[in-house]
């Protein structure tokens, strides 16, 4: 068995128990595959980024990163933890400015923001992270014709290499974000919009990468944004008001992965932010943050019932689940690892080696292949861990599978937080054209 982490423990009837919560029961009554997201350790998550950098510094803005997972309740948790918003979408803004989340606490960051979005965002003072010099213009544009000035940063690109899967590191080159540094780009976009009249230029953003466990690549990133701040400042007389590192800190998927603490993180960021602006006598800018997967990662589970076992001898049994590639992509998709478990055995020896296949044809819809766990069976409940990032927020209909509900826990309560799609909402928005009928 698993060493469990502590918003996690088991009952005498050798069940898991999450958030207080019975999985057992929980699947019981609303059914799998089930995402159970537990409201208290997402808050606790929130609250240790948090403290890590105001404890060091005196002006932090930790911004909720909305595509992890951006259901209504999860931002209204978060709004309610005074959270701000990174958001990547038009519609991510809509939910945290439709939970109460001020515009002027929300920032808009991504390589294609559409004139729509750009203007929705202008019209609610959002922080918008500018990513190329063509989006710059189209900003400036919209903010003279509806007579606002936009508050705009530029996402740059600092060519940090970051020990992560290739998919989801961003802060190299050859990466399609941000403004390169090495040729002088970013430092032309400042200039550029430090004559304009529309544009208020007031932050610096870079996101080098997410699962990210290791904390010399965020030093790094430190020292070449605070390199940039002062030559902002002595080129173009720009104060910047807010650096914004991004998000990316990583979270232990393997019960042996290391665990990389937010407290480290944000020690190296502000080390290097105080020397830098001690040096260089500079205002004392804002220290952003966008923490997503470490946030709610750990806070969520997958539950799925095992429908089938089949023997392959010489070779690990194959496991059957109901939910597959459809409901949690991130195996398929980047090979990751989550752990599994039953959650109706939990307290019962693994002793066997199993593949643990979902529902979908396709061969590479597995969540976890020679995994431990004891004797498997029809009607078992297994657990998948650490899924609450990019779990549901990236699953999708495949073979007509509807997407998984979800429900939130909290000191024992449980409520349906996302209803579970049914046939109908698989087939809503299809049409047979008058030509078929
Ligand atoms: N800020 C920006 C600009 C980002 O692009 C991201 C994530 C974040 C913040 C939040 O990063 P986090 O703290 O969650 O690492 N689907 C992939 C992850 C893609 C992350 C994209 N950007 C996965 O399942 O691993």
């Amino acid at each position: 068995m698993l060493m469990l982490k502590p918003h996690f423990s088991t009952n005498p009837q050798g069940h898991l128990v999450i958030g207080g919560a019975d999985a057992v029961e929980l699947a019981e009554r609303f059914g799998t595959p089930l995402y159970v997201v537990d409201e208290q350790r997402m808050r606790e998550n929130y609250r240790r980024v948090y403290h890590a950098f105001a404890e060091r510094w005196p002006s932090v803005f930790v911004c909720y990163a909305l595509k992890a997972n951006s259901n209504l309740a999860i931002c209204k948790i978060m709004q309610s933890e005074n959270a701000g918003a990174e958001v990547s979408s038009g519609n991510e803004l809509r939910n945290a400015l439709n939970v109460g989340v001020p515009g002027e606490r929300a920032i808009f960051n991504g390589n294609h923001k559409s004139p729509p979005e750009l203007e929705y965002a202008i019209t609610n003072n959002v922080l918008i992270n500018v990513d190329s010099f063509q989006e710059l213009n189209v900003v400036e544009s919209i903010a003279s014709r509806i007579g606002k000035k936009a508050r705009i940063g530029f996402r740059v690109n600092p060519d940090v290499e970051t020990p992560t899967h290739p998919y989801i590191a961003t802060g190299l080159r050859e990466s399609k974000f941000g403004f390169d540094v090495a040729s002088g780009q970013a430092l032309e976009a400042y200039k550029l919009a430090s004559k304009m009249t529309n544009v208020e230029v007031v932050a610096i953003h870079a996101h080098i990468g997410s699962q990210i466990l290791d904390v010399g690549p965020f030093e790094e990133e430190a020292e070449k944004l605070m390199a940039l701040v002062v030559e902002i400042k002595k080129s173009f007389n720009i104060n910047l008001q807010f650096v914004d590192f991004g998000g990316g800190i990583g979270v232990p998927y393997k019960p042996d992965d290391p665990e990389l603490k937010p407290e480290q993180v944000a020690e190296r960021i502000v080390t290097v932010v105080k020397r830098v602006v001690e040096e260089k006598n500079l205002t004392k800018p804002t220290i952003v943050f966008e923490p997503g997967r470490s946030i709610i990662a750990d806070a969520s589970v997958l539950l799925a019932r095992v429908g089938y076992t089949k023997e392959r001898p010489g070779m690990p049994t194959w496991v059957a689940v109901d939910a597959g590639m459809n409901a949690l992509i991130r195996p398929a998709l980047y090979g990751a690892y989550h752990h599994i478990e039953l959650a109706n055995k939990i307290l019962e020896k693994n002793e066997k080696l199993f593949n643990v296949a979902g529902p979908l044809c396709e061969s590479g819809d597995f969540l976890g292949k020679e995994r431990k766990l004891p004797a498997t069976e029809p009607g078992d409940l297994a657990v998948i861990f650490d899924v609450g990032a990019y779990g549901l927020a990236v699953s999708n209909q495949h073979t007509a599978q509807p997407r998984p509900a979800m429900v939130l826990v909290n000191r024992g309560k449980a409520e349906i937080v996302r209803k579970r799609e049914s046939y109908e909402d698989l087939t809503r928005l299809d049409q047979i054209p008058g030509w078929l009928k």
